[in-house]
């Protein structure tokens, strides 16, 4: 599939609340965006697998799902990279912006869901897409930014500038 512009594709929210720096640090055959309603069809959802299980609900319902989120403005901010040469998704990640009663009505932002495709692992992928999602939580506002992460991943948030900071619970349904 030849690469897709972002003009020519509907988009979660604008181009350019990704932050500049991040795309000058990206080599010239990868571009980041926004998620965009046809990345059903770039391998969305295989690189999500690399995280966990990804069960493929079809095109359809994936579209309804992103229309959805889109229908919360200022709030989901999916990002992807994509390999130029095959318009394929290589890395994705999003935040969410929680607005709070507390800290003067502040908002926090809560990264999840990153995922780097196991070919494009160690090239600092992980990285621009955290910096690109902190530069919007912190562009929208939000007081913090932070996330949950397995101990093995402790290390690369380290490296991203994050901090250990209390625990996390759980309760599954
Ligand atoms: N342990 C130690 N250091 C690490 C690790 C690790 N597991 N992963 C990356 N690093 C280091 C790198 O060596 C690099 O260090 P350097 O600057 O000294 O060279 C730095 O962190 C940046 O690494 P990237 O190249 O940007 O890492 P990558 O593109 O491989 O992305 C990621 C890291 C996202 C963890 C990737 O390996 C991945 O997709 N893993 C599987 C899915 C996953 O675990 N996602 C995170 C879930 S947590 C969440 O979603 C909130």
């Amino acid at each position: 599939m030849p690469f897709t512009s972002d003009a020519e594709l509907d988009l979660l929210f604008p181009s350019d609340q990704i932050p500049a720096f991040v795309r000058k640090q990206l080599p010239a055959e990868l571009h980041i965006r926004p998620l965009a309603s046809t990345d059903y069809r770039r391998g969305h959802l295989s690189v999500l697998s690399v995280l966990t299980v990804v069960t493929d609900p079809g095109e359809d319902a994936w579209r309804a799902q992103f229309e959805a989120l889109r229908a919360a403005p200022r709030t989901y901010y999916g990002i992807v990279i994509v390999d130029k040469a095959s318009d394929r998704i290589v890395a994705v990640g999003t935040v969410f912006i929680e607005r709070k009663f507390l800290r003067g009505l502040g908002s926090v932002g809560h990264i999840e869901d990153i995922a780097v495709d196991k070919s494009q692992q160690g090239k600092k992928l992980g990285l621009r897409i955290i910096q690109a999602l902190t530069g919007i939580s912190e562009n929208s506002g939000c007081y913090k930014t932070i996330l949950n992460c397995s101990d093995s991943n402790i290390p690369f948030y380290e490296k991203c500038g994050f901090q250990k900071k209390e625990n996390e619970m759980a309760k599954y349904a």
